[in-house]
């Protein structure tokens, strides 16, 4: 029998309904309509302390601050696609996602230091998108937290397989008028899943 392929989306944004929202929606849409298992955290929602630097990761690979991010790594691991949506803020991704990116590093440790298996993905390859948008047109505009996007896929073994990237959206909803946008998240969801090899 073919398991389901399970794709993990991640909102970054704290506005609710917001442009990256409705990217991530459709993106979760069209990986649905190919048979996929869709799940989405919401960040804002979740208590995710910053990283406390102790080192208590090292020996186990396992963070010791107890909060939300054990759960997110539980479904980090499960993820066979992985969704990342942020709009940028001061240029990078927003404080909610840089938190929990920076709490990946017990994950870093347990692929880096302690050679551990991160995932128990039967599908092969594991692949991940970025999406994301920003207020202005400013040359490089997504290049920082493109960047620390696939500093964290690479240590997450996830491929970085795509971006949506939208420059000039603004207010809650705009990217609704942006021509084309939400059909190009529904079609990179749709890509996102296929090609997968049967079980
Ligand atoms: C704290 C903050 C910082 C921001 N910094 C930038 C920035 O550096 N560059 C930019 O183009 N837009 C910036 N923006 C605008 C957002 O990226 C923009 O409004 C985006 O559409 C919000 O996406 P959302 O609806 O998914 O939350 C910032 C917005 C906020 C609230």
């Amino acid at each position: 029998m073919r398991k389901e392929l399970k794709v993990l989306g991640i909102a970054g944004s704290p506005r609710r309904g917001g442009n990256t929202d409705r990217l991530l929606g459709e993106v979760m849409r069209g990986a649905a309509s190919r048979g996929a298992k869709v799940k989405t955290i919401i960040l804002n929602n979740l208590t995710i302390a910053p990283c406390q630097h102790c080192d208590g990761c090292l020996e186990t690979g396992r963070c010791k601050v107890e909060d939300d991010m054990q759960m997110v790594h539980s479904e980090l691991g499960r993820a066979d696609r992985l969704v990342l949506a942020s709009p940028i803020y001061f240029m990078g991704v927003t404080a909610q996602v840089k938190a929990m990116i920076d709490r990946c590093q017990a994950l870093w440790v347990r692929k880096y230091l302690l050679k551990l298996p991160l995932s128990g993905s039967s599908w092969g390859e594991r692949r991940g998108l970025f999406v994301s948008v920003g207020a202005t047109k400013s040359a490089n505009l997504f290049q920082p937290a493109v960047t620390m996007v696939k500093s964290l896929f690479r240590a997450l073994d996830i491929t970085y397989a795509g971006e949506l990237l939208f420059p000039g959206v603004d207010e809650k909803g705009a990217i609704a008028k942006y021509p084309d946008a939400l059909h190009q998240a529904f079609l990179a969801g749709q890509k996102l899943v296929e090609g997968t090899p049967a079980e």
